[in-house]
């Protein structure tokens, strides 16, 4: 193996393994250093795939306890085999790992096992090797972000990553954070059996999507039975042979309250990961959330040393980091990469599922905009109707104007499939006329959409 390449990825998760795989097409030598002992990084290891195959066995398995005699169907006694059912997302996981490794060799990317330290402008170490490159790209991902007074051992008081392979399911779970990670994993070990109790530190779950919907959202997770409490703090936690004692208070300051769980999961968000990466040696400073500054064409302070991914600014999401490893190299390769962060979709795998892209209704008032607001109800929506999923809306927000569509938030049955359509219709700055004269197929659940578009220019034809 020659010492010298075109490019060295660090790292190896969805930002990384993607510019590799790309770079190479483009015709660059590529190396790709990754230390997990695994490709796929955060999202194919401990993140999304794992935590949505268990959402698809959690939900067939209430489904099954729960609703197939609704459909006529008349089950024996139904019950939970754990063991199997995580053996099967390892099975997913594992598969698509070394779906990655078999990419690399197709494409003829150096896989480098260990990890990488930045030891010069074009010089990457990894164990006592040194290796030469025109370009070095940081796609070192992030991290579970820890809370104070709160230690997280992977047992009792567990992340993501342990709430991931639990042995048992808790009589319990107490999740601190009513974010993304918190919502899914709650929601897996509630259909599992558990008892499930959100802490939020602001007044509403989800901050930053679409309020009206996440209230929407909220209720009917509430209906679900996860229970919530907003706007509180957890200001410790004290762990025993029988669980764990939280100490709560209102975040605006009063009376503490304990709070007994079997297991903790602390999910407030995730922080930029860069540790050991030799960030100072070559001069790169992070900003005060930790994250790597880079230009339009994601070059750090160092000209030949770019970063994608979690450990820069911008939502923390595997497809944002594809993107942007893409566009990255593109623009090694003197062509033009480009991304249009105003399209880049958000879900939330819950079900029903939350999906949204664009502006919120908070995002246009603040600026000022004339809008409308559309609302179609999956109620009136044939296909929800015939498969019993009937909860949620889809929710239009388009110039009062020009009828430019700003931003889509659907809570209901596949949100996650149905929002693609409002993206496509955010990348070409399409109107919700043009979304209402699309012709969609009947009976599907996308006529949602549509109604909800001609809802915003002119009239329903369904409510
Ligand atoms: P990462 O995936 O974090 O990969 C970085 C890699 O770099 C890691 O493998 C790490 O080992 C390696 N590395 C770090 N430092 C070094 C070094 N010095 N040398 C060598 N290797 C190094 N996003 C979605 O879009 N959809 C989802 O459904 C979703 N679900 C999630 C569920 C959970 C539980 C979690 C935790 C995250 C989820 N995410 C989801 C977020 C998603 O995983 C991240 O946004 C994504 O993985 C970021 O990709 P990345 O390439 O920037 O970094
Ligand atoms: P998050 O940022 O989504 O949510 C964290 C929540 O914790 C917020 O609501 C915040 O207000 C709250 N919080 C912060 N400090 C708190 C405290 N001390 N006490 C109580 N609440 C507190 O972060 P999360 O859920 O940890 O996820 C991390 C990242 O992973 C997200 O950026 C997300 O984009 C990504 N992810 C994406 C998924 C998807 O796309 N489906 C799934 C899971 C994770």
């Amino acid at each position: 193996m020659s010492n010298s390449f075109d490019l060295i990825v660090i790292g190896a998760g969805p930002g990384g393994y993607v510019a590799a795989i790309k770079a190479a097409q483009l015709g660059m030598n590529v190396a790709c250093v990754e230390k997990r002992g695994a490709l796929g990084g955060t999202c194919l290891n401990v993140g999304c795939i794992p935590s949505k195959a268990l959402l698809e066995s959690s939900e067939r398995f209430e489904e099954t306890l729960h609703h197939a005699a609704e459909h006529g169907i008349k089950t024996g006694k139904v019950s939970l085999d754990l063991k199997t059912m995580m053996k099967r997302k390892d099975e997913v996981v594992d598969g698509l790992t070394k779906g990655i490794e078999g990419l690399f060799k197709k494409n003829k990317v150096e896989y480098i096992k260990g990890t990488a330290t930045i030891s010069g402008a074009n010089e990457v170490t990894v164990g006592k090797t040194k290796y030469n490159a025109k370009n070095i790209l940081i796609a070192t991902g992030s991290d579970v972000m820890p809370l104070p007074g709160v230690d997280i051992d992977e047992k009792q008081i567990v992340s993501s990553t342990g709430a991931l392979e639990l042995d048992n399911v808790p009589g319990k779970m107490v999740v601190v954070g009513g974010g993304v990670i918190g919502l899914e994993l709650g929601s897996v070990w509630r259909r599992l059996g558990a008892e499930v109790e959100v802490i939020e530190f602001l007044d509403r779950i989800v901050p930053g999507m679409d309020a009206e919907t996440c209230k929407q959202f909220h209720r009917i997770l509430e209906k679900q039975g996860i229970s919530f409490r907003l706007g509180t703090k957890v200001t410790g936690a004290k762990k025993s042979k029988t669980g764990v004692e939280l100490t709560v208070e209102p975040a605006a300051g009063g009376k503490a309250e304990k709070i007994k769980a079997d297991i903790v999961l602390v999910s407030i968000g995730r922080k930029p990961y860069t540790d050991k990466l030799g960030l100072d040696k070559v001069g790169i400073k992070t900003d005060d959330r930790g994250r790597i500054p880079v230009n339009h064409h994601f070059q750090t302070s160092v000209p030949s040393i770019y970063a994608i991914g979690d450990v820069i600014a911008g939502p923390m999401l595997a497809h944002k980091a594809e993107e942007e490893g893409v566009a990255a190299v593109e623009i090694m390769a003197g062509q033009a990469g480009h991304i249009n962060y105003d399209a880049i979709p958000g879900v939330i795998y819950t079900w029903p599922e939350l999906a949204s892209v664009g502006k919120t209704e908070e995002q246009l008032k603040e600026s000022g905009v004339k809008y409308v607001s559309s609302k179609f109800p999956f109620m009136a929506n044939s296909r929800g109707r015939a498969i019993g999923q009937t909860d949620g809306f889809v929710k239009i927000l388009a110039d009062k104007e020009t009828d430019e569509v700003y931003g889509v938030h659907i809570v209901g049955p596949d949100a996650g499939t149905l929002i693609a359509e409002a993206v496509i219709a955010l990348e070409y700055g399409a109107s919700s006329e043009d979304i209402a004269r699309t012709c969609h197929a009947h009976p599907s659940l996308n006529e949602a959409v549509k109604e909800a578009a001609l809802g915003a220019f002119a009239k329903p034809i369904h409510i």
